[in-house]
């Protein structure tokens, strides 16, 4: 018994050793750097054989078509090399994948990027910075800043603008919906709603944005606990811009039932139909009514860089 125990951990041992091995064999390191090399150089063949036989933007195949190529992948059993694995992914990803280069490609908003910004890309998940703190990050927090100052200088929106990164529109607008709906309980009533919660009159708290805005806003209202039912929905023009007399009014209704305008939501590129609403007239709306004031910029925010270079 006491030497099959020990058999075992031997077996355990030289397992763990195997994986540790296997591992550090693996690193992205000066030792591992012409594996590297070799695998970034498949990766790039394979993409252009890819681009190569590409004639149409998408394959058509259905989810459950693909689903059965899936039933048989392991993911404890581990592939022999790079060539095995790219084999799969061509299989599994890149045969069915929509390309959105592809210039017959028109479904959805999705663009085609720029090859810089894949070179970027890999050298920033090759060093794979921390940027949370400045001990861990000092050049690449530096690279972030000045983007978020740039872009606040083509928006002209003063020196006590800032900004963060976030992974897309429905992190931001969430984001935004925060800071309106701590800052007008906050004005209106004295209540810190980090430190108390939501006050008990939450209810009054009304969310203005266009009937072709992005879902994400009845999204984060429901995230704020303040429910779908609190974003008010305003017609648009005839050219899916907000209207701003239905604006008015819908806000002349809100302030006559004693509910708080707590924002404004203007759209500056609308998901469906590019449309953006006149963002003048409505900031000067939000400011009568001392509503807090949020642009979703998700698509439209784009036209800062033709505007810049285009
Ligand atoms: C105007 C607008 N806002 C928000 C979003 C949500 O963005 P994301 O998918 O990056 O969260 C989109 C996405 O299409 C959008 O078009």
């Amino acid at each position: 018994m006491v030497q099959l125990n020990v058999l075992l951990a031997d077996a355990q041992q030289q397992a763990s050793n195997h994986e540790a091995n296997s591992m550090l064999n693996s690193m992205f390191n000066k030792e591992n750097l012409d594996k590297f090399k070799i695998g970034v150089d498949q990766v790039v063949q394979l993409l252009a054989q890819t681009l190569d036989v590409q004639q149409k933007p998408f394959s058509g195949i259905f989810p459950h078509e693909l689903a059965k190529q899936f039933a048989d992948i392991d993911l404890n059993q581990p592939l022999f090399d790079i060539q095995e694995a790219l084999t799969e992914v061509t299989q599994l990803y890149l045969k069915d994948a929509v390309y959105f280069n592809n210039p017959r490609y028109l479904a959805h908003l999705n663009c085609p990027i720029v090859y810089q910004s894949i070179l970027a890309e890999l050298m920033a998940t090759a060093i794979n910075t921390a940027v949370e703190t400045w001990d861990q990050s000092g050049g690449a927090t530096f690279i972030k800043q000045s983007i978020v100052d740039w872009t606040l200088s083509k928006l002209a929106l003063g020196k006590q603008a800032d900004g963060v990164f976030t992974s897309g529109g429905t992190q931001s607008n969430l984001m935004a919906m925060l800071l309106a709906r701590d800052f007008q309980c906050q004005q209106h009533t004295g209540h810190i709603n980090k430190q108390q919660g939501l006050p008990q009159d939450f209810k009054r708290l009304k969310i203005f944005t266009s009937q072709v805005s992005h879902f994400s806003i009845q999204k984060a209202a429901a995230i704020l606990g303040l429910g779908y039912d609190s974003v008010v929905s305003v017609p648009c023009d005839e050219y899916f811009r907000m209207d701003v007399n239905a604006l008015n009014q819908a806000i002349e209704q809100c302030q006559q039932q004693g509910d708080i305008v707590m924002a404004i939501v203007a759209t500056a590129g609308t998901t469906d139909f590019g449309s953006i609403d006149p963002l003048a007239q409505i900031a000067a709306i939000a400011k009568q009514s001392g509503a807090w004031f949020h642009v979703d910029a998700a698509y439209g925010g784009g036209l800062l860089i033709n505007l810049s270079f285009g």
